[in-house]
């Protein structure tokens, strides 16, 4: 996720500035820049691709870059890939207008397209650019003043955004806008500062203010002043930060899996808001024609670890829909298989960071054989992104705790789009059906959300089985993806061994290993294998076996069977996944901090798995 950085006071600010976005490194990201402006002197932008060091590097670590007021911004991409050009701070045509941003501009090519044509020019392929420019615009067409263009940029625009912006006309200023993205604002007597998190101003002062939704603010030496959408000037609460740094970057929860988990209903909407318009599902940036989706005969899903069981996820909900079949492979089998692709399929590779080693060389093996390929990836510019036919990127932002929670979440969303895209590009489903998944899919947010308020009964469920030594997962058809997923996040931050079974095939073996007290967690989001499921269930229980169930709210007559019972919203069945692994990725989590293990960090395993 981008960070920004702002300073205005009576130092030198390219130092200041610099220090600070050192501090949001842990966002990820991948190039970085600052705009420093000497009093009424045109501005002066420096930027650099990589790490922050390269950009310390080419300005002599701030000293080569003269003023007191400033923004700097590492950015995470989004729209374009990681680049010198692309890379913030933005400015107008004149330098007149220099800002960074962090967030996604929805429509933005409706906005530089009409920018185009009033002779605006755009050097990089950021979303950015196009604000930059409207404001610039607005200012100077209606002479008015920052906060009146800045306002009007605002209501023309859709989607999330922090701005930070710099007017050549209001040295030593910095002029801030918000919405759905997070900023805050510092003060302390002579200076102020803005920034998208905590940590960077925390060494400066502790006194914040965090400005709200829709709302703007002007930034002047140690003076804020704040204004809503209407212009007019509104009143703030200063605020004393109480965390210390680490906290901070962790946004208060004690690790980043926890922020990450919580980060969920944001990661899916942002990834639906990339794809669903109001025209319906509009795959255009991914580069993919209905023709060619109506063409396909066959699927074949390739990944490794979580992204492999979204793939699971997606077998069963594109077979349901879109009525082709869909093989999903481990990608470290693919490679190696000599697999049998016929001439009208298509290779999906999924993969959060884009560089996992056996995904990538699953892609190279399509295009081996002249396959069509696409990555559902999201680290933008990434190698499986740039080698792939097409990419669906998901919006998660920057993941830093190894057990992946918000790119699954982020993917599940990726596939099921195409699903529905698949389906009605082959005619397999009318307008109507098409309409309603849509809508079950914009309530995916906040049903994620409603999961997340178990999560005290969940911790103390889970706490109680610190000591076990097994844990099951059963389910049936999506319900066994899901349990693939839950048992990963069990064993992979806990160390406690668990297994995930198609519930049917417990009887063959499996359930020789279940005696008193094996824990077996049920998951039955699927109508009709629920009877068949709570058999299964039934089944181990009268081994011994302590069941906790996970079905949708309403079935409560699944307390009948099983001891502990975790209900979350009803979605339509195809989208359970989302939702049901929710309360799992906090079991998983619960599990590794009664155990008192590194949450972030589990032994033995990396983020990115770059070697076969
Ligand atoms: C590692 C990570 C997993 C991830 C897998 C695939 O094992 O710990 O969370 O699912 O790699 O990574 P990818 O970046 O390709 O999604």
């Amino acid at each position: 996720m981008c960070g920004i950085v702002g300073y205005c006071g009576n130092k030198q600010a390219a130092p200041i500035l610099l220090e600070g976005l050192t501090k949001l490194e842990y966002r990820g990201y991948d190039s970085a820049g600052l705009a420093v402006r000497d009093g009424e002197d045109k501005v002066k932008i420096v930027k650099a691709k990589g790490r922050l060091q390269e950009l310390a590097n080419k300005t002599d670590d701030g000293k080569a870059m003269k003023g007191c007021c400033g923004i700097g911004h590492t950015r995470w991409a989004t729209h374009g890939e990681p680049s010198e050009n692309n890379a913030h701070p933005h400015h107008s045509d004149d330098f007149e207008v220099v800002a960074v941003h962090n967030g996604i501009i929805e429509n933005f090519t409706e906005i530089k397209d009409k920018l185009l044509k009033k002779n605006y020019t755009f050097y990089s392929e950021t979303d950015t650019e196009a604000i930059v420019k409207l404001i610039d615009y607005y200012y100077k067409k209606y002479n008015i003043g920052p906060i009146d263009a800045i306002a009007k940029t605002m209501v023309r625009v859709r989607g999330s955004y922090a701005l930070a912006v710099m007017f050549k006309d209001h040295p030593g200023e910095i002029w801030v806008a918000r919405k759905d993205s997070p900023m805050i604002i510092g003060v302390d007597s002579k200076a102020s500062f803005v920034a998208s998190d905590v940590p960077a101003i925390l060494k400066h002062t502790r006194n914040v203010y965090y400005i709200g939704n829709l709302e703007m603010a002007c930034l002047k030496g140690g003076e804020v002043h704040f204004y809503n959408l209407d212009g007019e000037e509104i009143e703030k609460e200063l605020t004393k930060v109480e965390w210390d740094a680490e906290a901070a970057e962790k946004g208060g929860f004690e690790h980043f899996m926890m922020k990450e988990i919580h980060e969920q209903p944001k990661a899916v909407q942002d990834t639906i808001n990339a794809y669903v318009k109001e025209t319906g599902i509009d795959l255009s940036n991914v580069g993919i024609t209905d023709e060619e989706l109506k063409g396909l005969s066959q699927v074949h899903i390739t990944a490794c670890g979580s992204a492999y069981h979204v793939g699971m996820v997606g077998q069963y909900v594109i077979e349901k829909l879109a009525r082709i079949p869909v093989r999903v492979e481990l990608a470290s089998e693919f490679r190696y298989r000599n697999p049998i692709l016929s001439d009208d399929s298509m290779v999906i590779a999924i993969s959060q960071s884009g560089e996992t080693a056996d995904t990538l060389a699953a892609i190279r093996e399509a295009h081996g054989r002249k396959i069509k390929t696409l990555g559902i990836v999201n680290v933008v510019g990434s190698t499986i992104a740039r080698e792939a036919d097409h990419v669906m990127y998901t919006m998660a932002g920057p993941e830093i705790a190894v057990a992946t929670t918000k790119a699954y979440s982020a993917q599940l969303i990726a596939v099921y789009i195409l699903a529905i895209r698949i389906a009605k590009a082959k005619g397999m489903i009318d307008n109507d059906r098409e309409a309603e998944l849509i809508e079950e899919l914009k309530k995916l947010p906040g049903k994620i959300e409603r999961s997340l308020e178990d999560k005290e009964r969940l911790q103390w469920f889970t706490a109680k089985f610190s000591n076990v030594h097994d844990v099951f997962f059963i389910g049936r058809g999506i319900d066994y993806a899901i349990s693939l997923e839950g048992s990963l996040k069990m064993k992979e931050i806990s160390y406690v061994h668990s297994g995930a079974y198609a519930a049917g095939e417990l009887k063959h073996g499996t359930i020789s290993l279940v005696e008193d007290g094996t824990l077996v967690i049920g998951v039955i989001t699927q109508n009709d294998l629920y009877e068949k499921t709570v058999s299964n269930m039934v089944e181990v229980k009268s081994r011994g076996a302590y069941l906790c169930g996970l079905t949708n709210s309403g079935n409560y007559e699944i307390e009948d069977t099983a001891d502990f019972t975790v209900y979350i919203p009803k979605t339509d069945e195809l989208f359970a996944a989302s939702v049901a692994v929710i309360p799992l990725q906090l079991m998983g989590y619960y599990m590794s901090v009664a155990r008192g293990l590194d949450v972030d960090k589990p032994r033995n395993l990396a983020k990115s798995v770059t070697v076969e």
